[in-house]
């Protein structure tokens, strides 16, 4: 059977249909005309697209088991609309839901991806920045941003210099001209925070190369410093990159050596599974479906603030711990 999925946290509205394989992946995302994401806009967006959106992928509607979708985190508007046309997808098909959690769905489409079997993931997006790793049936949270997320600070600094929407790959651009100056590194435990770097960056007088390229070390270093003790205390070998900000290749570059330094192995996905992106959520309900993981349409409600340790992962029992 097939599952059909729809994705649509934030700026991306993503429909995707996964058998054994990905079969279809349509996706039409929202630009702001001007700043950053406004979620009323970003889910009008939504609205106006998801018929174009869907149709793109259900291609053989009688062969779909469920329809699986992200219940959260996200942008309430966001979200609200995605579930809206979940649920009438599942009464039309005459098929279960199942909701999906977005941060695992990234999680389980980068192992999917890349072949990895337990690693530690660095998930770093506009909204989250995360060190996760599987232990005893859960997705635990070593580390995370205690304030934003790594590609909103990156966003966040781009627009105080008047720069494109998202900011994250015009700040890379920058960076490869610039040399070190040195801005504020904060980590707590195991946890980060990036505001007060990005201020620190928005005020620095320095060359805006310079300024862009510092920012990248010392925003990079601090979630290499997390990831590489949380691959020490779980005792994996395996560290995989997810989410928007993966696309750096200078972050890349940090965790591989990272990785070679601690003799593990290091993987990012293509591009097209590394942010937001429908086939992460119809692959994760297919899985979730194939375990028995169907949500009934009155625990169907939206979960803004759902995360990853939320979720039993009932389709990984047979991995060690
Ligand atoms: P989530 O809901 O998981 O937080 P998201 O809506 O932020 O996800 P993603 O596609 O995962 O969406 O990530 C988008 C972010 O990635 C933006 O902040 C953008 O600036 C950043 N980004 C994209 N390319 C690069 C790059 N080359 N270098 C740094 N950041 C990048
Ligand atoms: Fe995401």
């Amino acid at each position: 059977g097939l599952v059909l999925g729809l994705e649509g946290t934030a700026w991306n509205l993503s429909a995707a249909l996964f058998g054994d394989d990905l079969i279809a992946l349509h996706s039409s995302p929202y630009v702001p005309p001007k700043g950053g994401i406004h979620p009323r806009e970003a889910a009008q967006h939504h609205a106006s697209m998801m018929k174009e959106v869907v149709s793109r992928v259900l291609t053989e509607p009688e062969r779909v088991r469920a329809v699986a979708f992200s219940q959260g985190p996200g942008l309430g508007p966001s979200l609200r609309t995605v579930a809206t046309a979940a649920r009438a997808l599942s009464i039309a098909l005459g098929v279960p839901l199942v909701g999906v959690n977005h941060c695992v769905a990234h999680v389980e489409i980068g192992r999917w991806a890349t072949g990895f079997r337990d690693p530690i993931v660095l998930y770093a997006s506009g909204a989250n920045t995360q060190v996760l790793g599987y232990l005893n049936g859960r997705y635990r949270i070593f580390g995370e941003t205690l304030d934003i997320g790594l590609g909103n600070a990156l966003d966040k600094f781009a627009r105080s210099h008047d720069l494109q929407h998202p900011g994250g790959p015009i700040i890379e651009r920058f960076a490869r001209q610039g040399s070190y100056i040195e801005l504020p590194y904060t980590v707590k435990g195991m946890d980060l925070a990036f505001s007060g770097l990005v201020s620190a960056a928005q005020e620095s007088t320095a060359p805006l190369e310079d300024v862009c390229f510092s920012l990248q070390e010392t925003a990079f270093a601090m979630c290499v410093e997390v990831t590489e003790r949380a691959l020490a205390h779980a005792g994996k070998d395996e560290v995989l990159l997810v989410g928007g900000v993966g696309a750096n290749a200078r972050l890349q570059e940090m965790l591989r050596i990272m990785c070679e330094e601690r003799g593990a192995t290091f993987a990012v996905p293509e591009r097209t599974f590394l942010g937001d992106n429908g086939a992460m959520i119809a692959y994760t309900g297919k899985v979730m479906l194939e375990h028995g993981a169907t949500l009934p349409l009155r625990d169907s409600q939206i979960r803004p603030g759902y995360r990853a340790d939320e979720v039993e992962v009932t389709w990984r029992e047979e991995e060690p711990g």
